[in-house]
């Protein structure tokens, strides 16, 4: 991102919003019941959910690597035997559920990997596999699906996996305010609490203090499937406090959290530039990034390519801003890909204001006031879960535009 000059920045920027925020790149509303599955471009698209039956192997077994309680970021190995041979097959699926109870005729798996690449599986029927588990704020467990993803049955299930913290503060991400004195801090926890951020200008010395709002939404809050069916487990709450009265590039330490289940990690932003037109700036326009996974689960629908954008972002010590305009984590109904796209950014944008805008893949669904009519693009989301997540210094819930100042340049 070498530098240019700001009008032609300021330019560039403006038909980039204009374009992710109006252009419907995947009008699916128009194409078959199949088309459709296969366009939502998530890996639980392709589940059967209600297909799901019970058939438990008398002899297969399926165990984990962990006895006490998981973080986020945790890696664990699933060992699974007992899948009477030579009946093993590429249709066997390890698949992750959340809650542990949950009932997989009635939910989707979190993610999965084919059983088949684990290594001698198909000549023994029996192997092992690693997963990185996430802070999905509830108990875990692993299923063994035969006949995935068409017809798909339980051969066997793993122990229960409990999280050390279930209100442990995840999805850290910062946002400007319309006050250059000001950052927004924003994040998730499982239950409301008593919310609030710290900071100082010292590492680990924290002199103020702010206060965080709560809001949530719930399943009658989506328009549709699978938003308000097969993707929908409890998203948490969404805590936003505002760091306030910090002075033009000055480094801000922080922490968010509750005195009763405790504050998170410490993370650092430098505070906002004045608007000056002699200044300068460096930031990132992304669109249409999506997320994926680093363990290779989710193999069919996994957009890889944003491994490689958050990388890059995340080595650049530079930047100072981050836009993305639309398309954000093609979570598209799921929770649970939601929580993994967050992850994925909290080392970026923990550290530079985030400042989002809806996509097609946030906003659209019939009936539900959109521009296009018939697109399902946002799987049931109708921009509901966008706005809770991300609280821009916007006019109002369904009125997703706003401008801003930062350094040189004026967005909007
Ligand atoms: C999913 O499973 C249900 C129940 O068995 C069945 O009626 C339906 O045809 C299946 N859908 C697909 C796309 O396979
Ligand atoms: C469980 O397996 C994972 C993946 O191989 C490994 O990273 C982790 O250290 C193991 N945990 C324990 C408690 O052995
Ligand atoms: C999901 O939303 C659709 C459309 O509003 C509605 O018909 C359906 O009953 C809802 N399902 C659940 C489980 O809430
Ligand atoms: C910006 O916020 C500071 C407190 O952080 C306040 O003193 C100031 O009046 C605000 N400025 C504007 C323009 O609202
Ligand atoms: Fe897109």
């Amino acid at each position: 991102m070498p530098p240019m000059a700001p009008p032609t920045l300021a330019l560039l920027s403006l038909w980039a919003v204009l374009a992710a925020c109006s252009a419907q790149d995947d009008p699916i509303g128009a194409l078959t019941p199949s088309d459709l599955e296969a366009a939502r471009q998530t890996p639980q698209g392709v589940f059967n959910v209600s297909a799901v039956t019970w058939n438990p192997y008398r002899d297969a077994v399926m165990d984990v690597n962990v006895t006490g309680p998981v973080a986020s970021g945790d890696w664990i190995r699933v060992s699974f035997s007992g899948i009477p041979f030579p009946d093993p097959h590429g249709k066997d699926w390890v698949a992750l559920y959340v809650p542990g109870d949950a009932d997989p005729a009635e939910v989707s798996p979190v993610k999965y990997r084919n059983a088949k690449h684990a290594e001698g599986y198909m000549d023994t029927g029996a192997g092992s596999l690693d997963f990185i588990l996430e802070n999905h704020r509830d108990t875990m467990r692993f299923y063994f699906m035969r006949k995935a993803p068409g017809e798909p049955f339980v051969a066997a299930k793993s122990p229960l996996i409990q999280l050390a913290n279930p209100n442990a503060p995840m999805q850290v991400h910062l946002a400007l305010t319309a006050n250059h004195s000001e950052m927004k801090i924003q994040w998730v926890t499982k239950d409301t609490g008593s919310p609030a951020v710290e900071w100082g200008t010292s590492p680990g010395h924290y002199t103020s203090r702010s206060k965080a709002t709560s809001t949530t939404y719930t399943r009658d809050d989506m328009c549709g499937p699978p938003a308000n069916t097969t993707g929908f487990i409890d998203p948490g709450v969404f805590h936003a406090a505002t760091v306030t009265g910090v002075k033009p590039l000055e480094q801000i330490y922080y922490r968010v959290g509750d005195e009763v289940s405790g504050y998170g990690p410490e993370h650092s932003f430098i505070a906002p530039p004045l608007p000056a037109a002699s200044s300068s700036v460096i930031f990132a326009v992304l669109g249409d990034m999506g997320q994926s996974e680093v363990d290779k689960s989710n193999e069919p629908y996994q957009l890889d390519a944003s491994l490689e954008t958050s990388s890059r972002l995340e080595a650049d010590d530079d930047l100072q801003l981050v836009l993305h305009i639309g398309d954000l984590g093609y979570a598209c109904g799921y929770v649970a890909q939601w929580d993994r796209f967050y992850a994925q950014l909290q080392p970026i944008i923990s550290r530079v204001p985030y400042m989002t805008c809806p996509g097609n893949h946030e906003r659209d669904y019939p009936n539900s006031g959109d521009r296009w009519g018939s697109s399902h693009s946002s799987g049931g989301e109708c921009g509901v879960a966008y706005a809770r997540r991300q609280q821009m210094p916007r006019p109002g819930d369904d009125k997703m535009w706003y401008s801003f100042d930062f350094g040189p340049i004026h967005f909007s």
